[in-house]
């Protein structure tokens, strides 16, 4: 659509980013390893740049933001048509830095190049904002939905403000009533029900619990990231060396998932952690606490 709309055919992403599985999907995915099987030259239109991670990029100065964004971006108008990221990018575990984001709004809009924020992880609530890109107050020319959307049935949407380039986009399914009515039923529950502002209570009191266990484990717990109700952090081998500590990882989801708690499985550093917004308090300090026991049981192992 974005490549209809403004003529133009190349497209920038952000390295490890994810945006699904389908050829196109894939191909505009920063994830090389996922890209194998392509034919070669599918994903030629595409540039990754490095993701501008905000805890790495947050004690930056102004100046120093506005460089990195520069040398990032400087040249490159020619043929862009659009650049998509996700405003949580989920194989790192990280936010995209606030400042970066409005210089690349500022630059889209200069150069004609419209910006698509995929909201599919991290919309409706999830980060404590209806959509997590209105952490960095700006507005997207088009933002791409899916998961919980419908809380439960496969829906996905495009939202933007302008009508499609060509009424040949529709499909089978596309406007599904029931999918429909299960969307709207999930929107009215999560705006009826201030679920969104118990995504920031609840966040604040997960992020409090893991901000202890980090200072009982600084060896162990080397940074925080959390955000309404989607938390990661990352663990490190103990020592120096900076490596991420995958195999402690594996071993503390699967212990975890032993005592009863699922999370997700990284295969990486991190531990992502991003409960029902309908959660309990109760529940969610009870699930932490299994983690962090797990946590403690997986260490005492490796020594
Ligand atoms: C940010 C993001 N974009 C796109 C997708 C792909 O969505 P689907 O699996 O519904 O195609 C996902 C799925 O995990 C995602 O997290």
């Amino acid at each position: 659509m974005a490549m209809m709309r403004t003529g133009k055919e190349r497209v920038i992403s952000f390295r490890d980013s994810f945006h699904g599985k389908t050829t196109g999907s894939q191909a505009v995915g920063g994830k090389v390893s996922g890209k194998n099987w392509m034919p070669i030259g599918m994903s030629n239109h595409v540039l990754n740049l490095a993701f501008p991670n905000k805890s790495e990029l947050r004690t930056k100065s102004d100046s120093e933001i506005e460089s990195f964004f520069n040398s990032h971006f400087e040249g490159l108008e020619k043929d862009i048509s659009c650049v998509i990221t996700e405003p949580y990018q989920g194989f790192s575990a990280d936010f995209m830095e606030t400042r970066y984001a409005k210089h690349l709004r500022r630059w889209c809009t200069d150069n004609k190049i419209l910006l698509i924020v995929d909201e599919i992880q991290s919309g409706f609530g999830r980060t404590g904002k209806l959509f997590a890109y209105e952490h960095w107050d700006i507005r997207p020319d088009i933002v791409v939905c899916g998961k919980a959307i419908s809380s439960s049935l496969p829906v996905s949407c495009v939202l933007m403000d302008f009508d499609t380039p060509d009424k040949s986009f529709n499909s089978t399914h596309g406007s599904n009533p029931v999918g429909l009515a299960a969307s709207k039923a999930s929107l009215e529950y999560l705006l009826d029900n201030n679920l969104i502002e118990e995504s920031r209570n609840k966040g604040d009191i997960m992020k409090a619990f893991i901000e202890e266990w980090k200072r009982d484990y600084p060896k162990n717990i080397k940074k925080i990231n959390c955000t309404g109700l989607l938390c990661g952090f990352y663990i490190e081998k103990e020592g120096n060396s900076k490596e991420e500590n995958i195999q402690l990882v594996n071993d503390i989801i699967e212990e975890a998932l032993r005592r009863g708690v699922l999370s997700v499985y990284t295969n990486s550093g991190t531990i992502k952690i991003g409960c029902p917004l309908t959660i309990p308090v109760d529940a969610l300090l009870e699930g932490l606490q299994v983690l962090k026991e797990s946590f403690e049981a997986c260490i005492d192992i490796q020594g």
